[in-house]
């Protein structure tokens, strides 16, 4: 276990708002700063950092904890592996561990052995009698012995053991392969593991320090799946990584282009537009949106033309436009793909792409060329369908100012009044300002009580003793100086907890006090994040309250104490009668 000591000078060397800063962006509000929290979908901050007491706490989704918990899940990290990066992060060593050796797999583990597994793909691409296959397919492709080699692609021999008997031959162990999601276990026989990319070509996924964190590989022919991507890792978590931009960082151009696939991206950076990059097979994520906003303010959504690629886009123009990256929007002209489009307009490809590329419009240009190729408008009731819809389009837009310009196109674009126009958009943004502020509270209600039943599913049960238990050991995390009074004092028992999820808690805290003092960073050993947000929610109650002296805790652990004894006394005679009364009293409350 790492000490209190050590874990609270950690948390004073890095400053929880100077981390969280550099992931989400905050603004002042009182003593504490607020933003968009980076684990849900929010518009309006409900995302608290709390530097007083270093804590960070979201009244949407309840996501709580310190700065070692917010890096855990923001870096998809264990206990362990976080205290390292933020030990590296201002530059200090922490005393060794041995537990580390015997357990998890690091991230740095994972990165040596996946560099490993891209030289033996690459090697087995271009020089193996296997890699043919591989060859023949990048050829069809039209890809280029350079463009094979500046993206180190490879190729998976078609065979369970060839990665797994080379990465063995340099020292990894099969955890570490596990681990990495380069083999899995066997289901039959859990001793043995096999390769998890087998005959496919395979794309290594790198992050902008040059790690290779990941691959993805394709198959050769149209089985399923097309793509196998690794799942997240101790090196990789899919959802903060883009394919290539680890190049489209130093972008000749100003702006970075969002394409769908990985060909996609090749084939643009072959054909110089070095800004490509792709997320990994899934939607992009504020994340992502957030990450892309360090390196550009300008991006060009350029995803497939079918109507997946297009709905996908909205969602990218909506994420990306509220991290105020300015967007623009292509639809390819007569190919499914950028990758097919520029291959099938050779010689001229990459002359054409950029025509399409400077003629790619603003989010609400691209509103008004899809709804007016959807619908006709010499016809009443259509063209008032299509006023409509872009009227919701422009009350989607915050400055006023360019709702005005965007209510003038619209009434240019249906040859109607900008008059009426604009009372329908000032309408709809009335009413959906009431109806968010609605759901708001009403998923506010919905996360907390799903969170709560889901983590802690005896507080239910037990609602009173549910209460005061928070009500303790939120006053014991918020005013540590309880611990030592309980700790003197003897006052609390474990049995007094109903709830098993208390009981762990207390029963860590105390034995974290008693082995040389309780620091809550010492929680994200041993509990989930779920459960380090439970407890960040209790404090998050005690703050906002004022009644936390002594005398507040003292009674809260006597009212405990007599709530424990009531419970225990309820379980050992609990005749019918009893349970019968009881239920019509908690029925009349
Ligand atoms: P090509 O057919 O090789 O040109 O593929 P593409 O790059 O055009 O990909 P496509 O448009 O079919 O899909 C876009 C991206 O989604 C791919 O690059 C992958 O990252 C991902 N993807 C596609 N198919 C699958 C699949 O079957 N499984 C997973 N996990 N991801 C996929
Ligand atoms: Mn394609």
């Amino acid at each position: 276990m790492v000490p209190a000591n050590v874990i609270e000078d950690l948390k004073f060397r890095n400053n929880i708002e100077d981390v969280i800063a550099s992931y989400v962006t905050l603004s002042r509000s009182g003593s504490n700063l607020k933003g968009l929290c980076p684990f849900h979908s929010e518009k309006t901050p409900s995302f608290t950092v709390y530097s007083g007491d270093g804590h960070f706490y979201c009244f949407g989704c309840g996501a709580g904890g310190d700065v070692i918990s917010f890096i855990m899940r923001m870096e998809n990290l264990d206990y362990r592996a976080a205290l390292d990066y933020l030990a590296q992060r201002c530059g200090i060593t922490l005393p060794d561990d041995d537990s580390r050796e015997r357990g998890g797999v690091s991230r740095q583990r994972v990165i040596e052995m996946n560099r490993a597994a891209a030289k033996f793909f690459h090697h087995m691409l271009m020089k193996s009698e296997e890699g043919q296959a591989g060859r023949d397919y990048f050829a069809k492709r039209k890809l280029s012995g350079a463009t094979i080699k500046h993206f180190g692609l490879g190729y998976a021999p078609n065979s369970y053991d060839g990665l797994k008997k080379y990465l063995r031959e340099k020292g990894f162990t099969d955890e570490e392969m596990v681990a990495g999601y380069l083999c899995q276990r066997s289901r039959k026989n859990e001793k043995n593991i096999y390769d998890c990319f087998r005959g496919r070509v395979m794309f290594p996924i790198i992050d902008v320090a040059g790690n290779v964190v990941a691959f993805g590989g394709r198959v050769l022919d149209d089985s399923q799946p097309k793509y196998l991507n690794s799942s997240d890792t101790p090196a990789f978590k899919k959802s903060r990584n883009l394919f290539a931009l680890n190049y489209a960082k130093n972008k000749k151009e100003d702006y970075l282009i969002l394409c769908e696939g990985y060909m996609d991206v090749i084939a643009l950076h072959a054909a110089g537009f070095t800004g490509a990059v792709a997320t990994l097979g899934t939607a992009i994520t504020p994340e992502q949106a957030r990450i892309m906003k360090k390196y550009t303010d300008k991006v060009v959504i350029c995803y497939d033309s079918d109507e997946a690629g297009q709905k996908a886009a909205d969602k990218a123009m909506r994420l990306l436009s509220e991290v105020d990256i300015s967007v623009r929007v292509i639809r390819i002209p007569g190919a499914k793909d950028p990758d097919e489009f520029i291959k099938s307009n050779e010689p001229y490809g990459a002359v054409r792409f950029r025509e399409v590329i400077e003629n790619a419009r603003t989010p609400f240009d691209y509103k008004i060329f899809q709804t007016l190729s959807k619908y006709d408008i010499s016809d009443a009731e259509q063209k008032v369908r299509a006023a409509k819809e872009l009227c919701y389009a422009i009350a989607d837009i915050r400055s006023k100012v360019e709702q005005d310009i965007y209510i003038r196109k619209a009434a240019k674009a249906l040859e109607l009044d900008a008059e009426g126009i604009k009372a329908d958009v000032r309408g709809i943004a009335k009413r959906r300002a009431a109806a968010q502020k609605k759901k708001d509270r009403e998923e506010l209600l919905r996360n907390t009580a799903r969170l709560g039943d889901r983590v802690d599913p005896d507080f239910a049960k037990e609602k009173r003793s549910g209460a005061l238990e928070s009500t303790v050991l939120g006053l014991m995390l918020y005013r540590p100086e309880y611990i030592q009074l309980d700790a003197d004092k003897s006052l609390l028992d474990p049995e007094m907890f109903f709830s098993e999820l208390n009981r762990r808690l207390y029963l860590k805290i105390r034995e974290c006090y008693d082995s040389g003092g309780f620091e809550f960073g010492m929680l994200s050993e041993g509990f989930s994040q779920e459960e380090i947000s439970k407890a960040s929610e209790m404090i998050a109650k005690r703050r906002a309250l004022s009644n936390n002296g002594e005398a507040a805790f003292l009674e809260s652990v006597e009212a405990l104490a007599m709530e424990a004894e009531k419970i225990k006394n309820r379980g050992s005679d609990a005749d019918i009668e009893s349970v019968i009364e009881r239920r019509r009293k908690e029925n009349k409350n």
